[in-house]
């Protein structure tokens, strides 16, 4: 593990965003779900937060992202706004959101820039590239998402790595490259191949933000909750945990229930005007 960095305080921008690829720059992702890790990661000096659908599974308790709903996106959204002042905010558009017509996909992307975002993030490649076109169009930035996508979890018969032949290698290239056409500012490439990440982001003139895509991708993002140790799902191979939260907080939890049976809290420093019984029945007896 190297160094922690210094905080960054200049604003992120999409069109820093595109410099950054062009000046051989890293970018630094993480998803977020709520103020106080908005603010948190913020100060830290992430470039980009995600209010990703991964709030159906990991804040939600959901067994998939698809039950998401628009107004949960909203909800969480305007939490993390209030929490950040750096970091470029993105917000993901969820299952079936996008998939009626693209004036339904219009209007939601619409609110959550009302609610804060500064682009939307819409899964699926080449067949969103109309879908892409009609948003940039209203001036919404807009991030790709391909390879392993989890909102296609029923089509893909599980999450599984995306790009291993040829044909499928192929498939993701020409989605990255059909985004990119339509206008996309990045692209999300999630579960393939290193080689496969590699050479797209080779190909293309927007940012590559790898998660499980090995590490030559433009940029990195994880979930939170993973990096975190928060998640109660299995731990992808792609993850690297640097605190253990869910051990910490139960530790904490246990001790406080101990400390609650036991009487040794709250203590005299943890309470008001603490007085001696005897001194308070003659107060009361006055
Ligand atoms: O919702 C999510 O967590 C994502 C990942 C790409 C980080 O879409």
């Amino acid at each position: 593990m190297s160094a922690t960095p210094p905080p960054r305080t200049d604003k992120v921008t999409v069109p820093n965003l595109l410099n950054r690829k062009h000046k051989g720059g890293k970018i630094v992702c993480l998803t977020a779900y709520d103020y106080p890790f908005a603010r948190i990661l913020d100060q830290a000096g992430i470039d980009l937060v995600l209010v990703g659908d991964s709030l159906a599974t990991t804040r939600l308790g959901h067994d998939s992202t698809l039950p998401l709903r628009v107004k949960d996106v909203l909800a969480h959204l305007k939490a993390v706004r209030r929490g950040l002042q750096r970091a470029l905010l993105v917000a993901d558009l969820p299952y079936g959101s996008y998939h009626l017509s693209s004036k339904e996909t219009l209007k939601t992307a619409l609110k959550f820039v009302k609610a804060g975002a500064e682009a939307v993030k819409i899964e699926g490649g080449a067949r969103r590239s109309r879908l892409v076109r009609r948003l940039v169009r209203a001036e919404i930035p807009v991030m790709g998402h391909v390879g392993l996508t989890p909102q296609s979890l029923h089509v893909m018969g599980g999450y599984r790595v995306q790009g291993k032949s040829p044909e499928s290698a192929e498939a993701v290239m020409a989605d990255a490259l059909a985004l990119q056409e339509a206008g996309a500012f990045a692209v999300v490439l999630e579960g393939v191949p290193e080689a496969l990440a590699f050479q797209v982001t080779q190909e293309l003139r927007i940012p590559t933000i790898g998660i499980g895509a090995g590490p030559h991708c433009d940029g990195q993002i994880l979930v939170c909750d993973d990096l975190f140790g928060l998640s109660f799902s299995r731990k992808p191979k792609f993850v690297r945990q640097y605190v253990d939260l869910r051990e910490i907080l139960s530790q904490a939890t246990r001790q406080y229930i101990g400390d609650c049976l036991s009487g040794d809290f709250p203590s005299r420093k943890e309470t008001y005007y603490p007085t001696e019984f005897p001194r308070l029945e003659e107060a009361l007896k006055r």
